[in-house]
């Protein structure tokens, strides 16, 4: 626990920084590292641009995987997740244009999209370190409540509370929010090495919070659930 939004960004900066440098990447042996966007991150992302610049860390040999991003809205649209990360990380270090991995929201085949991207992270053996972020609602990428916790790269519809919640980058227009996502599944964050996450501000206190026991069912290979209908009202 650190005191507010700058102090654990400079800690996550420092701590990422570290993970890479220790790891020592080279090409043949690329440090594989996951992002997310939100503003939660952007302290952090500023403590990475400074050391880069003071000459203390490079991401030469790093190679990146992006959490989600929206389908449909145009790359080039300023809230893409993919101008996002050019803008607030990618444009201001010295990483590869080859080595970052972004969802294609736009691509004919959204399945296919999904499934080649779970290849390209195997294809790099795995992710070494996740960064993430959380919803209001405890969500990780736009894995929205009730993800499968065995859940891969897939389509996802957004919770009404995240339409919400994003419509404010989108002039609060909640009409403009995209209504589906591309987001790797809980799984995928689950098998990297180490999954770092950054929460902050009182709005993601509820979030932090949420602890649903049963859950933990989705992880035993033979669980049985027997609901009667009025119990599914919610699923
Ligand atoms: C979006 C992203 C999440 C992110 C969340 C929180 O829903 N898909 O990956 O964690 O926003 O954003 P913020 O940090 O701006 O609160």
């Amino acid at each position: 626990i650190r005191h507010d939004p700058t102090e654990v960004g400079e800690y996550i900066g420092q701590y990422i920084a570290k993970r890479i440098n220790d790891f020592a990447p080279t090409a043949e042996r690329p440090f594989v590292l996951g992002l997310p966007t939100g503003s939660s991150p952007i302290p952090t992302y500023q403590t990475i641009i400074r050391l880069v610049k003071e000459g203390k860390l490079s991401f030469k040999n790093v190679v990146t995987f992006n959490m989600d991003e929206y389908v449909g809205l145009p790359q080039d649209h300023p809230e893409s997740y993919h101008s996002f990360m050019f803008r607030e990380l990618f444009s201001q270090i010295d990483i590869q244009p080859e080595n970052v991995h972004i969802l294609n929201g736009n691509a004919p085949d959204l399945v296919a999209e999904c499934n080649d991207y779970e290849a390209r992270i195997k294809a790099y053996g795995g992710i070494e370190l996740f960064l993430g972020g959380i919803g209001e609602d405890g969500h990780i990428a736009f894995n929205e409540p009730g993800s499968s916790l065995q859940s891969r790269t897939r389509i996802k519809t957004l919770a009404y509370d995240t339409i919400l919640a994003n419509a404010r980058f989108f002039n609060n227009d909640i009409s403009a929010v995209p209504r589906m996502a591309l987001t790797v599944g809980v799984q995928t964050v689950l098998e990297s090495k180490e999954v770092v996450i950054v929460v902050t501000g009182q709005r993601k206190a509820e979030g932090l919070n949420h602890l649903w026991t049963l859950s933990a069912l989705q992880t035993h290979p033979w669980a049985l659930i027997v609901a009667d209908e009025d119990a599914t009202l919610e699923l």
